[in-house]
């Protein structure tokens, strides 16, 4: 069955060829047979642009920044707050103070669970998540309702993998103190009706927080017209380093948050009787930050933003819509969602044999996918698994490593007879 996938705006084809050359990692073996890496929602691979950045880093500018006089903190400081700047670019956000850099989306979440949601939820109030969330836009509001007395509500999907909506509404209710939702889902690939979905929460006058770890590698992101309150993000998802990530949050809400963590740069002053804090988005990085991320995160920004996020899209779409279709057709293969926008994943399990024999046998011919739970352990509940088979796709990937995957599959069949 051919499916749609996410509407791009029409634009020239990218150089694959060209694209692939610029990550050094793609061009290696693996079990002496070429690496075919398609596990790409887990962390994609580094291009050249983005080892530079964090290179050069440590060898003209390694100092720490807010503290020094001297040139090369001073080097760091411009470095580190050029970058925030860039990344408020790159979301459309209104203003540079609403980036906070965080280790990452898992770290954002937790930060709005414990700053934003906290000092606003008393017993009996909902916190309101879908069905197809990580266990990191699971976990932090179980920890906040455990210590608050709050109830986790949970929105149904069907089995395509999309989010009820009329379930939704219902869910949104004069106790739901806040939604949070993904943008796209790492296991199942499904793009949420955010816009909607926003608007019915903003409606009720509910704040809404966006997981969009797995959207912002495939597709243009724009906070101030998705109009969230909230806006989560990795780098490593997005061609980026490590233990680096972003939370976007309205100005107005990050002015009324209490502070996240205590620590040196998150303060106005200090006395053993009482501390100032310093302004958002400094007031919830406390410590030294993870410099060199913040700059290679960037850097990872600006090579999305070369290629083109529309160019980037079209060519994943007809990579995602060929092997839905291609898999879907093998014999003793059950997609596991099949959501009518897609962006990035394919998640699929063989009748008769277990998704980690499936990784196992893949990666002897080089081919590198994710076998598991994929963090969504409800989800997999919802359909009967205990794990899924994940190929997830980034713009240096290939038809012809579509080719390879449909090879290995073949071959897992073979080998189980
Ligand atoms: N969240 C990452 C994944 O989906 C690790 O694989």
């Amino acid at each position: 069955m051919m499916r749609a996938f996410v509407e791009t705006a029409a634009a020239p084809a990218l150089d694959i060829d060209g694209v692939r050359s610029d990550f050094p990692a793609l061009h290696q073996q693996a079990h002496g047979k070429p690496l075919v890496y398609l596990d790409n929602a887990a962390t994609t691979q580094k291009p050249r642009a983005v080892i530079d950045a964090v290179q050069g880093f440590y060898e003209r500018d390694c100092a720490n920044v807010h503290r020094g006089v001297h040139l090369l903190s001073q080097r760091a400081t411009v470095a580190y707050e050029s970058s925030r700047t860039a990344i408020k670019a790159h979301i459309g956000a209104h203003d540079s103070r609403e980036i906070v850099f965080t280790r990452g989306t898992t770290e954002a979440i937790n930060l709005v669970a414990a700053s934003f949601a906290r000092p606003r939820i008393k017993p009996g109030d909902e916190i309101l998540i879908s069905a197809m969330e990580h266990h990191s836009n699971i976990v932090p509001w179980q920890l906040l309702c455990g210590e608050t007395g709050a109830k986790l509500r949970v929105i149904p999907i069907d089995d395509q993998g999309e989010i009820i909506l009329e379930e939704y509404e219902r869910l949104l209710t004069d106790r739901t103190r806040i939604v949070g939702f993904v943008h796209v889902s790492n296991a199942l690939g499904t793009v949420n009706p955010v816009h909607k979905m926003i608007e019915l929460a903003h409606d009720k006058g509910i704040p809404v927080l966006l997981d969009g770890a797995q959207a912002i590698p495939h597709m243009s992101i724009d906070v101030q017209e998705l109009d969230c309150d909230f806006y989560a993000f990795s780098a490593h998802k997005a061609y980026g380093p490590t233990g680096v990530g972003v939370l976007y949050g309205k100005r107005s809400h990050l002015l009324d948050m209490v502070p996240y963590q205590g620590g040196g740069d998150m303060i106005l002053s200090v006395t053993f009787e009482e501390t100032l804090y310093n302004e958002p988005p400094h007031r919830f990085e406390a410590g030294t930050p993870n410099i060199e991320g913040a700059i290679g995160l960037a850097a990872a920004l600006s090579y999305i933003g070369e290629l083109g996020l529309d160019r980037i899209a079209n060519h994943e779409n007809a990579l995602l819509e060929e092997a839905e279709h291609r898999v879907a057709e093998l014999p003793g293969v059950r997609l596991i969602g099949q959501p009518e926008h897609r962006a990035g994943a394919l998640s699929f399990v063989f009748d008769k044999v277990h998704p980690h024999d499936v990784g196992t046998i893949l990666d002897t011919e080089g081919i590198a996918v994710r076998a598991g739970h994929h963090c969504a352990q409800p989800l997999m509940l919802r359909y009967g698994v205990s794990a899924t088979v994940r190929a997830s796709f980034a713009v240096y990937n290939t038809h012809a490593e579509i080719d390879a995957l449909v090879r290995g599959l073949k071959r897992v069949s073979e080998v189980f007879g």
